[in-house]
């Protein structure tokens, strides 16, 4: 079973460099057309720095023989944004497949972040994948086809020492991601999330360097290219470093009806351990399942 892009159009925005220029590589190596998204300015070396980012990743792309355009709008800049999707419709007529990727750090302990910074980071990471997903939703539909990525970490999904901003952020995007699968499905929109764990410049400084020896980018994107797939799941949390792959969850334990009495409260503290149970632990299918689950529970009750 090989997974191929052939005929298809994918945008990767933040693809200048780190993982979502190896996932544009490879999405092109296998067939689509990409539209690689960066504001950045390419790493001194290869060039001097003298092409942008998107540029010299369009460049190495075309010398292998692939098909791609840059774009180098900021995904905070909803007509930039619209531009680019103008563009690559323009260009090759449709969009099947959207990677939300491009990120920033601005790491520092809650107690001294900044609240510009906190919302620096939430606009880049959130409303970033909601503005270039709103742009790229209505033509999805049209065409009845979609893939789309939020890229998430596990900052968000577990919390991390100085990342209060990025993990809310991150956090944010798998909840987005729920509801468009869930908005998606009739029209054959599937929504997943990455996490991944990669040798970048955004971990340069976090991860000692036999840690980060292993962390090769490329090695997340296989992971990405099953999600952008054909086949592809909708509503995963998939995560991937190092040629290793797991799967995230957002559960729920079964719970105890405790009742709405005066001493509910004590009733909570002395069946804390039984309400965090997690042997009949689900994967609700949306979030009315939790309340089913919970008048479900009062009713036999009475
Ligand atoms: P990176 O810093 O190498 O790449 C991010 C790219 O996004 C850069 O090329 C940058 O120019 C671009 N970018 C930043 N803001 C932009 C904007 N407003 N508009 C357009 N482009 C913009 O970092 P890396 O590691 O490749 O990160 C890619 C994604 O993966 C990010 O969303 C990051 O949060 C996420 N991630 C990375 C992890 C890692 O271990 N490297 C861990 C978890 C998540």
């Amino acid at each position: 079973m090989s997974i191929r892009f052939n005929g298809k159009v994918a945008v990767v925005t933040g693809a200048g460099g780190g993982l979502g220029k190896q996932h544009a590589l490879a999405l092109a190596a296998r067939g689509a057309k990409v539209v690689v998204n960066d504001f950045g300015r390419a790493a001194p070396g290869a060039d001097g720095g003298a092409l942008s980012a998107a540029d010299a990743v369009v460049n190495e792309i075309r010398a292998a023989g692939g098909t791609a355009i840059a774009n180098h709008a900021s995904v905070t800049d909803e007509a930039a944004v619209a531009a680019m999707v103008r563009e690559a419709v323009g260009t090759w007529g449709r969009i099947d497949i959207l990677v939300n990727n491009a990120g920033i750090l601005r790491d520092k302990s809650f107690g001294k972040m900044d609240l510009a910074d906190f919302r620096l980071v939430l606009d880049v990471h959130l409303m970033g994948a909601a503005i270039c997903t709103k742009a790229a939703w209505d033509i999805m539909r049209a065409q009845k086809y979609g893939r789309i990525v939020m890229t998430t970490s596990s900052s968000g999904l577990y919390g991390n020492f100085g990342q209060a901003n990025y993990g809310a952020a991150k956090m944010a995007l798998v909840g987005l991601m729920q509801t468009l699968s869930i908005e998606g499905a009739k029209d054959n929109i599937r929504v997943n999330c990455l996490a991944p764990t990669a040798a970048t410049r955004m971990t340069e400084g976090l991860m000692p360097a036999d840690v980060l020896a292993k962390l090769a980018p490329e090695s997340v994107t296989p992971g990405l290219l099953y999600l952008v797939s054909e086949d592809a799941p909708t509503r995963a949390i998939l995560c991937a470093g190092a040629g290793t792959f797991e799967r995230a969850y957002i559960t729920l334990t079964d719970g105890v009806h405790v009742g709405t009495g005066p001493d509910a409260a004590e009733g909570v503290a002395a069946r804390f351990a039984a309400i965090s149970d997690r042997t009949d632990e689900t994967v609700p299918e949306n979030g009315g399942t939790q309340g089913k689950n919970e008048v479900a529970k009062a009713m036999a009750a009475i």
